[in-house]
């Protein structure tokens, strides 16, 4: 571990993991503190890249943020393989969202309005259409929409590459971060399970839904993240005949579900999104929803092998967005609430963050991510 890092960062999910990493190729020292480095949210995500397919009514400010992080992908991968010569995964194989009954197509059109309205790439599709794209679709689909540009990663094997080029490069440190070391109004360290210290001039915080509770943590710059639990299913196929296109999202009698097929035959089946603390059980309704929901879109996906079933902590914040910058504290810098599109992120999470440590500079298009944004407004002189 080196002496006296520059940074220390506290969770190493794929959002602290790549901070590390870009950190370091600004030539500043760090330490990244995780018992379970990428064993979080980063492990039981599916690893979409759906900027287009995950766009809301009035979150136009995060959409241009994950459009963002979506362009900043292919480069990301490419330096991170070429570095690490771990392949990631990355597949440009575009989403397609298909509604089952008329009301669900009507939802997805509505979605597509707005999606084009903001210049996104979409296409509608009747039903034959789509089932044109994917043949494994039920022929009840009645409709839907392609969006080409909303691809995937793999997001175990992202965290594998990450952790080998941060071991590399600074120090991945597996132990428990027991509490934020604060002197006057300055974050200055962080203690560990151990007992042991560790000081620095700068502390990021990019601990997920945990980020809140990091004891010694002052009120006012404590982020308002929350656990959004989300149950996710794996299931496994022969490779051959290859027997999905890409991505395909639904919707059915209103209740949305996800499949995103990997290269080597894996199925990752999500997700609930549960607001139940800081639960992670796996429930035999949650994984009936998940099933039921697939089964009625794709009734083949019952011959699949099962082999996973497990439930992880999305960092909910109270707009969706993420937080992402200097804190009110001196010395504490955050990197937190990312989510449902932690994966997507990543990169330009990494970018921004990484550059704010190195020179002091705020991205413009991370700017309105500012972390004090719900902060109390000052009472009236
Ligand atoms: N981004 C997909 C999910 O959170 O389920």
């Amino acid at each position: 571990m080196s002496e006296s890092p520059d940074v220390l960062i506290v969770g190493g999910g794929l959002i602290g993991l790549a901070i590390a990493w870009r950190a370091s190729g600004h030539g500043l020292r760090v330490t990244v503190i995780d018992p379970h480095p990428g064993r979080g949210a980063s492990w039981a995500a599916a690893g979409m890249l759906a900027p287009v397919s995950e766009a809301h009514h009035g979150e136009e400010a995060l959409i241009r943020l994950n459009m963002a992080a979506a362009e900043a992908y292919p480069d990301f991968v490419d330096e991170l393989e070429a570095e690490t010569e771990v392949p990631v995964g990355y597949r440009r194989c575009g989403t397609l969202m298909v509604g089952f009954d008329a009301d669900d197509v009507r939802a997805l059109h509505d979605v597509a309005a707005l999606q084009g309205s903001l210049g996104l790439a979409v296409e509608r599709l009747s039903g034959r259409a789509c089932r044109e794209l994917e043949p494994m679709l039920t022929p009840s689909v009645s409709g839907g929409i392609h969006v080409p540009g909303d691809h995937q990663v793999d997001n175990r094997r992202l965290v594998h590459a990450l952790t080998v080029a941060v071991e590399r490069r600074a120090t991945l440190l597996r132990q428990r971060v027991t509490g934020l070391v604060v002197t006057g109004d300055r974050a200055e360290g962080v203690t560990l399970d151990d007992g042991r210290s560790l000081h620095a001039p700068t502390v990021v915080l990019a601990a997920g839904c945990w980020s809140r509770d990091l004891p010694g943590l002052p009120a006012r710059v404590r982020p308002p993240v929350r656990p959004v639990k989300g149950q996710v299913l794996r299931l496994r196929i022969p490779i051959e005949p290859a027997l999905f296109g890409g991505t395909i999202r639904w919707l059915v009698e209103g209740s949305p579900g996800y499949v995103v097929p990997r290269a080597d035959g894996e199925l990752v089946l999500g997700a609930t999104s549960e607001e139940r603390g800081f639960d992670t059980e796996v429930t035999a309704d949650g994984v009936f929803q998940l099933l039921r929901g697939a089964h009625q879109v794709i009734p083949g996906i019952s011959e699949a092998t099962l082999t996973e079933c497990r439930a992880g902590l999305r960092p909910g914040s109270p707009d969706n967005a993420p937080m992402l910058g200097r804190t009110a504290m001196e010395g504490l810098v955050m990197a937190t609430g990312h989510h449902r599109n932690g994966v997507l992120l990543t990169p330009i999470t990494a970018r921004a963050i990484a550059a704010l440590l190195a020179t002091g500079e705020v991205d413009p298009v991370v700017a309105p991510f500012a972390t004090d944004r719900f902060a109390a407004p000052a009472a009236p002189a």
